[in-house]
């Protein structure tokens, strides 16, 4: 039986695609659901491309009400039998009441090399830091924003001309190789951590 897949997402979903196209073969995964927070997220039309059922919750409609948000995020997710929830450019903060009762079936895609550089801005806070290596990493999600388990990194090197626009755009790829490669261990119950880096395209 394959793992049922549900990818949250509120922007372009470029890490979302990654993934959907990953899940073929004899991959232990198949995507069932795209969730968007945002109804005008563009993630949308492309899962819709790529055959996959797509919802949205939006945040908006629940004002400040966390729990009432979770609950149908929740609700949506098990109506589509998911079995394992990837974040992939999901803007939200979750309660430790949803990563609770996630917990260990929930993966999460960050822009550095936690842990260092939890929370926004990553690339900037990298090159402000005059870090000579950058990356992303894919992690189990708990309680603690952007702490849980690591799972994957994978780095590039920071070079004199760097912005954060340009570590951003050379991240990306690495983002896409990475986040599939976790994912395909993680539903074979394989927790071995996959290190990547620039240029080399083993998985290790
Ligand atoms: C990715 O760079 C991802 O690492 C980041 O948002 C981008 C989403 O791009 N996630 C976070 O910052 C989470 N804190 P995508 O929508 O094209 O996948």
């Amino acid at each position: 039986m394959k793992r049922r897949v549900g990818i949250l997402i509120s922007g372009g979903g470029s890490n979302m695609v990654a993934l959907v196209k990953s899940m073929t073969g004899d991959h232990p995964a198949r995507p069932v659901l795209v969730v968007s927070n945002d109804p005008e997220a563009s993630g949308l039309e492309k899962a819709r491309a790529l055959g996959v059922a797509t919802a949205v919750v939006d945040h908006r409609l629940f004002g400040k009400d966390r729990a009432d948000f979770e609950a149908e995020l929740d609700r949506v997710l098990r109506e589509a039998g998911v079995e394992i929830v990837c974040l992939a450019g999901f803007m939200r903060i979750l309660t430790p009441e949803f990563t609770r009762k996630w917990a260990g079936r929930m993966l999460n895609i960050h822009p550095s090399l936690l842990p260092l550089y939890k929370g926004l801005h990553t690339h900037a806070r990298a090159l402000e830091a005059g870090d000579g290596e950058h990356g992303c990493s894919v992690h189990e999600v708990t309680a603690e924003l952007d702490g849980g388990p690591i799972l994957g990194q994978a780095r590039i090197a920071i070079d004199a001309g760097d912005t954060a626009q340009s570590l951003a755009v050379r991240l990306l790829p690495m983002e896409h190789a990475l986040y599939p490669a976790v994912l395909r261990r993680y539903a074979a119950d394989d927790r071995t951590p996959v290190f990547l880096s620039e240029g080399i395209s083993a998985v290790s």
